[in-house]
């Protein structure tokens, strides 16, 4: 999920990490659904280190592995966009176990930048997932979050945002991503 411009900074970011350009719209890997995440090995943990990295170079707030190219059930999220090392969060096969509450705000995604839309969220949400280490963990966000978990999980189900907005709305949107890409400029 890309962060809101108020709270773009640069991020952490280290020199031995993969920088992964990222996926646009269009590319059929995104719709696509994902892999469960079966081995938890050093390579995975390399993987996680460098979406993070690619996430903060890209300003994000959430990336999942669709949008590097590969089809694993693999988020990795940080709200304070790297101003935080405690909020780096790795997300392998996660699942919603529970939501509460609505909040309608406005969002965006790395691989459809330059716009944004209001979408329906819940407020709170509860996910089961593994951290990069293949443990098991349960945790409860809120508000931006909360957000963050639904829009990364959404990539690992090959949704976007997008399927959120209005039937106008998205259109709207894929009427002028076309024109971009006639242009050479998506
Ligand atoms: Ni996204």
């Amino acid at each position: 999920m890309a962060s809101t411009p108020a709270s773009a900074s640069i991020g952490a970011t280290n020199a031995a990490r993969k920088i992964y350009p990222i996926v646009k719209y269009g590319d059929a890997i995104l719709e696509k659904p994902t892999a469960t995440v079966k081995k938890f090995d050093a390579d995975f943990e390399q993987l996680t280190e460098d979406m993070f990295a690619s996430m903060y170079a890209a300003q994000g707030v959430g990336l999942a592995a669709p949008q590097i190219g590969l089809t694993l059930r693999v988020a990795v999220v940080d709200v304070t966009t790297g101003k935080n090392p405690e909020a780096k969060i790795v997300l392998a096969n996660p699942e919603i176990i529970h939501a509460e509450g609505e909040v309608r705000e406005e969002e965006g995604c790395l691989s459809i930048p330059g716009f944004r839309g209001y979408v329906m969220r819940p407020q709170f949400v509860t996910v089961r997932a593994q951290n990069a280490k293949g443990e098991s963990f349960e945790i409860r966000a809120e508000n931006l979050m909360a957000r963050a978990f639904c829009h990364e999980i959404d990539h690992l189900n090959g949704i976007l945002f997008l399927q959120h907005l209005s039937m106008l709305k998205r259109d709207l949107i894929r009427r002028r991503i076309k024109k971009l890409k006639k242009q050479g400029e998506w």
